[in-house]
Order: structure tokens, then sequence, then C-alpha cells
């Protein structure tokens, strides 16, 4: 089943100059085209990376997709129906730090089960959130306390404990030493194997997307076009360099204007 459908999407900026004297005139040649006739579908449940260079409108289709920003042109649909404004049970986890610096790693995540009434239960999910991230033991901590990879994972138990139906990660681990990162890759597999929810997580990191992904969408540079839209279907322990995921890296690469080997 298709849980997401994107038709034709185009986005454009409007300088901000331009839209104060030129009111109207969305065609000034200043404007800046980011996406440029988007189309592809996401199935319900599946884990999609976006890759694409620096720059070239990814956060932007994510934002659009989670109902944070408008289309210019073209459709996007959510079970059926256009986005048109964030929902709770879309929930995204940004590139930068999302916890709040004077919350507790406990009390962070108490703010995504704001919905569980009842005390006794809500103490036993963040709980079990907890330990499923593995920050059993510091539940005290502030995230001025914790590690890069420990805020990242206080910020996936905050949002697993939402229950969403798409989790958006926008470069999650981006800031993450190389050991940490690998680490949150498994850790991600592990979740999308638990829970029943669709994940869109944008990377420029071609391993990471082959490591992660059911399907990898490979975006050009600015504006922004579909260079390979590309369906894995390999189980997981997966090996990058063999194969037909190996064969699917070389693509990439190649698609991206890169060498895998140097
Ligand atoms: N709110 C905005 N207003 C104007 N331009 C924007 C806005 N958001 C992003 N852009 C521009 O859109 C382009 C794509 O940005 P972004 O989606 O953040 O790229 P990426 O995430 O791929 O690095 C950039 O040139 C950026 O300057
Ligand atoms: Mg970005």
């Amino acid at each position: 089943m298709k849980k997401i459908e994107v038709r034709g999407l185009k986005k454009k900026f409007i300088e901000r100059r331009n839209r104060m004297r030129f009111r109207g005139q969305c065609e000034h040649r200043e404007d800046c085209l980011v996406l440029n006739d988007l189309n592809f579908s996401i199935d319900q449940g599946s884990f999609t990376c976006f890759v694409g260079p620096s720059g070239c409108g990814k956060s932007t289709l994510l934002k659009i997709l989670a109902g944070f920003e408008t289309v210019t042109q073209g459709q996007v649909l959510i079970d059926g129906k256009d986005v048109r404004c964030p929902s709770e049970r879309h929930v995204f986890i940004f590139q930068e730090d999302g916890l709040f610096p004077w919350l507790t790693a406990w009390q962070n995540v108490a703010i995504g089960a704001r919905h569980i009434h009842d005390p006794e239960k809500k103490r036993h999910e963040i709980e079990e959130h907890l330990e499923l991230v593995g920050l059993t033991g510091f539940e005290e901590h502030y995230p001025h306390e914790l590690s890069g990879g420990m805020k990242r994972r206080a910020e996936v138990a905050r949002a697993l404990i939402m229950e969403p139906e798409i989790l958006f990660m926008d470069e999650p681990f981006g800031a993450l030493d190389f050991v940490t990162r690998l680490q949150m890759r498994e850790e991600m597999v592990n979740v999308h194997s638990m829970y029943d929810m669709t994940i869109l997580f944008i990377t420029h990191d071609i391993d990471e997307a082959l490591q992660l992904g059911d399907q990898v969408i490979v975006l050009s540079d600015r504006p922004a076009k579909i260079k390979a839209d590309l369906k894995l279907g390999s189980p997981h322990p997966r090996d990058l360099s063999t194969g037909r995921i190996g064969e699917l890296r070389k693509e990439i690469y190649y698609q991206m204007g890169l060498h895998p080997a140097l």
C-alpha cells in the first residue's frame, strides 16, 4: 500500500526583497527554484533514504512532506489526502539538537508521552523507551551531561513514545563520530523492525542510505530532480561491498558524479 505519493512537486522560494517590491509577481528572475518536478511514492511501513548534495533541497522536501512548508506546484498525498499542515502522528527529528536543555532525559521523553494519561502507564512507557535506546541509568541527566549519541537516542525515544505513523529524520546522525554513527544505524534497523512505521531519512552519506533504506532516492544538485529511485529489498545485515548492494552503491556514486575508489 502507498503511504505517500508525490506528483509533479515544485518548490520555489521567493526572494524576500522581491516579494516586498514585486508583490504578486512570483516569476521574478531572482526567485530560487529548489525542487524541480519530483515524482515518487513510498510504501507503508518502509524505510526510505534521500541522498543528495548539500543545498540541493533535501530538508525543504522533508519539511513539505511533514506539512511545515507549502508546495509551489504539484501534489503531496499522505494516505490519499493532500498534506496541508503538520500532524501529531508525523514526528520530525531535526538536524540540530532538539532536546530541551533545561529538562532531564526522563522529562524530555515525557514530553512525547503527553497523550498517556494514566500516570503508572506513562512511567512504565518512559522507562521502556529509555531502556530501548540504552539510556537506563541516565534518566536524571540533563542534555549537557549526555554524549552526542545519547542525546540523539533520547530524541529517538521521545519520537517513538509518540507512536508516529511517519518518522521524519533530517540528517540525524550527521554530527556524530563514525563509530557512534554506525551504532545508531544498527539501532534504527532494530527500531524499524519493531515498529510499524514509515521512516523518511535524509543523509548525504551513501553508505548510510544503503545500510538503512528499503528505498533510496538520489537527488541532483539544486534545483533537485530525481536522479535515481532504487528499491533495495535486501535483508539485514547488509554487506555494502558485494552483490546487488555493491552494484547499487557504484550506481549511486556514479549518479552523484563521484568515484567509489580513489
Ligand atoms: N525558507 C527559505 N527561504 C529561502 N530560501 C530557502 C529557504 N529554505 C531553504 N532555502 C534555500 O533552498 C535551498 C535548499 O535548502 P535545503 O533544503 O536546506 O538543502 P539541503 O537540506 O539539501 O542542504 C538552499 O539554497 C537554501 O538557501
Ligand atoms: Mg538539510
